[in-house]
């Protein structure tokens, strides 16, 4: 049976672009910004230089079982955590000049109103199954467990640190009854089976939609890592999900009978897409509608978030029936850092709010660093190194080079005054020709979303410019011919002009600064992307600049090496942290053999009576009786063990050993004990008190 779906909007020029809307449980660092913000904030930039209706649209994700845990562990409020946190990362954001034209939170008013509404419609209308199920449950913590509640063995790869929604290690999503021995993580204890009702999504039942739309439609353009796992996925069988929870923090779930139930995280978080929009257009006036009804809607997330965008989510919009389907969904890999998985409760991580401490105003340094180095088509490793070469190399030596030739030189020979070209020479025309080609290479490779390939051509850009001066030599031209000199200034100061207007989505702050050096601002229209290719000149004779400032710095190595230094030190307190949890064993002694073995006399003792030894802190004299008669033992426990506790106990004893005096008494026997690194002592005993004195051991 073929579906009807709407993925092909009338208008072609309208974009609804979305940036995955960030948990609210903690700070975002290079992994985000690389992931999935820079990309999508250069796609948006791009789109509106080339004069496209475009919605930028994020927000914070504030529900789910991520923020009280935070919470809890923090020993803060739910509430108080994602104000925290949504500050913290809204400023993030900011700082490194993502363009959102709306960042909501879904803890927001219209959100709660949207998400419900959502919902409803879709209840009204009979696309959920209501079902009784068994779940997971915490007997001590008295709650249901789902999602992060609840940690296990992913049933699919193996990964023993799954979550009871989704597993982040292959991406699968999950449900919780699926982990393979499920812990709590509130109480780490085993969960049980309690019943409990759900609202389930039946999305096997969109099963040929989504064959449909991703397999037989024209998704293949998607990128072949999103494509891949979808078609997978989709392959493999989809089951009905449960798209409430038993939870206290989140919304509402608004129907009759489900009092304490709140809307899966996941249910509602995309719907927030559609929040901030309409919180956006209420604000400038706009109609919210035709974003989402008649729009090319376009998702940018990492790969972990896969699933919920091209099946759930899909499957949500499908169902509730007045909605545009995505147009794509460039979902990246991870970045790693110096090697290592970036990791948040390992701390190992470059901090936005943490860089910019130490590198004030080079925002567009790890900007371009992240786009030059992103994991596009695969995992791909941050280093320092990498990121000191790229600004020393490329951005200082290249662009920055280039720019504050062609600038300070136009203020040496014409005071800042764009001079009067004469004819060109051959080398002008193909220079200017070759200027004018850029914004097709660079458009095309952005359309692609191939954002790496596009900065590097911006560099190439850079790159034509260098050579052009470095050829043509005007600082030694100007001694014989000053006429040729006022031609090469004018082709260098084109290039100038066409690397302020293409560098804007890369580098917005460099963009900026660039534009207010070529003064921009007494041009008589703002330039656009085309305009370098379709206007005949971009700056023209007679116009006066602005005085050079420096583009970028030399990021030196000390510098560098105070970074690494911080991660070293993260390294080490990690290691520390290890050490303590995982306790070290001693070496196994050498073997023996069965005779060796056999002439120790093992047997159950039961301690009779127990004192202190006067003057030594850790003996203690005990009476023990052990089957055969009652003796003296001196045993060494008396740190571990009050006197008083321990009578009646049975334990294990080696009575053939040598008897020796310790502090004048007599000691005829020991005691065997467990003990840790820290010198804890246990007994090793039987494991039942249902046993006689005497009795051997072997
Ligand atoms: N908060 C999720 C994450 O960080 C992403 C949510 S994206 C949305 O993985 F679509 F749900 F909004
Ligand atoms: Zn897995």
């Amino acid at each position: 049976m073929s579906q009807h779906y709407n993925d092909t909007p009338q208008n072609k020029d309208r974009f609804t672009i979305t940036a995955a809307l960030p948990y609210t449980n903690g700070p975002i660092h290079i992994g985000h910004l690389a992931g999935v913000y820079v990309p999508a904030d250069i796609y948006a930039r791009y789109l509106r230089l080339i004069g496209k209706d475009v919605a930028f649209i994020c927000g914070s994700d504030e529900h789910g079982v991520a923020i009280p845990m935070k919470a809890k562990k923090e020993g803060v409020t739910p509430q108080e955590i994602i104000d925290k946190y949504n500050g913290i990362i809204k400023k993030s954001f900011e700082d490194f000049g993502i363009s959102f034209d709306n960042y909501s939170r879904t803890s927001a008013e219209i959100h709660h109103k949207t998400a419900s509404e959502f919902f409803k419609k879709m209840y009204e209308e009979g696309k959920f199954i209501e079902e009784v199920t068994e779940q997971l449950y915490d007997e001590e913590a008295q709650q249901f467990l789902a999602d992060r509640f609840v940690v296990g063995t992913c049933p699919k790869c193996g990964h023993d640190g799954a979550y009871g929604d989704q597993c982040e290690n292959c991406g699968s999503s999950l449900n919780a009854t699926d982990l393979i021995e499920p812990k709590s993580t509130i109480t780490g204890s085993v969960p049980v089976l309690r019943e409990t009702k759900h609202w389930f999504l039946p999305l096997d039942q969109y099963d040929t939609f989504l064959r449909e739309w991703i397999i037989k439609g024209h998704k293949k353009d998607w990128k072949p890592n999103v494509y891949g796992q979808v078609k997978s996925w989709i392959d493999e069988g989809l089951r009905p999900r449960a798209v409430t929870r038993d939870l206290d923090w989140g919304i509402p779930v608004p129907v009759e009978g489900a009092e304490g139930k709140v809307l899966y995280v996941w249910f509602d978080a995309p719907i927030g897409y559609i929040s901030s929009t309409k919180e956006w257009a209420a604000r400038e006036g706009k109609d919210w509608e035709p974003y989402w009804k008649d729009s090319r809607l376009i998702h940018f997330i990492g790969k972990d978030n896969i699933v919920f965008h091209c099946i759930i989510f899909p499957a949500m919009l499908q169902a509730h029936g007045e909605y545009i389907l995505p147009e794509n969904v460039p979902a990246n890999e991870f970045l790693n850092l110096e090697g290592n998985k970036l990791s948040t409760s390992k701390n190992w991580a470059v901090w936005l709010h943490e860089y910019l401490e130490d590198f004030p105003e080079k925002q567009d340094v790890l900007r371009y660093t992240l786009t030059a180095n992103a994991p596009e088509t695969k995992d791909n490793d941050f280093t320092w190194k990498d990121f000191q070469s790229r600004n020393n190399n490329e951005l200082v030596a290249i662009f920055g080079n280039f720019i504050n030739r062609v600038i300070v030189l136009s203020q040496k020979y014409y005071d800042g005054i764009v001079p009067e070209p004469a004819a060109f020479s051959d080398i002008d025309t193909k220079t200017l020709q070759e200027l004018k080609k850029y914004p097709e290479i660079i458009s095309n490779s952005i359309e692609k979303y191939r954002f790496r390939e596009a900065s590097q051509e911006l560099m190439n850009l850079a790159r034509l410019g260098n050579k052009y001066l470095a050829d043509e030599e005007p600082w030694k031209v100007i001694k014989q011919d000053e006429e040729r000199v006022k031609t090469i200034m004018y082709v260098a100061l084109q290039i100038a002009t066409g690397l302020a207007v293409l560098s804007e989505p890369f580098l917005p702050f460099t963009s900026k600064k660039l534009k207010e050096m070529l003064a921009f601002n007494g041009l008589e229209n703002d330039l656009k992307w085309n305009d370098i290719t379709e206007k005949e000149i971009q700056l023209p004779a007679g116009h006066k600049l602005e005085k050079a400032s420096l583009l970028f710095t030399k990021v030196e190595d000390d510098e560098i090496q105070k970074q690494l230094d911080k991660l070293e030190a993260t390294k080490k307190e990690n290691r520390a942290a290890e050490a303590k949890n995982t306790p070290k064993v001693a070496p196994q002694k050498e073997i023996i053999n069965f005779d060796d073995f056999s002439k120790l006399d093992l047997r159950v003792g039961t301690i009779l009576e127990a004192e202190k030894m006067p003057k030594a802190d850790k003996l203690l004299v005990l009476k023990v009786d052990t089957g055969i008669d009652t003796r003296t033992i001196v045993s060494g426990i008396a740190k571990s063990f009050k006197p008083e506790a321990i009578i009646g106990k049975k334990v294990t004893v080696l009575v053939n050993l040598a008897p020796r005096k310790l502090r004048g008494v007599m000691s005829e026997g020991m005691i065997l004990m467990t003990e840790d690194t820290e010198g804890k002592l246990t007994f090793v005993n039987p494991d039942t008190q249902d046993v006689n004195s005497g009795e051997s051991i072997n």
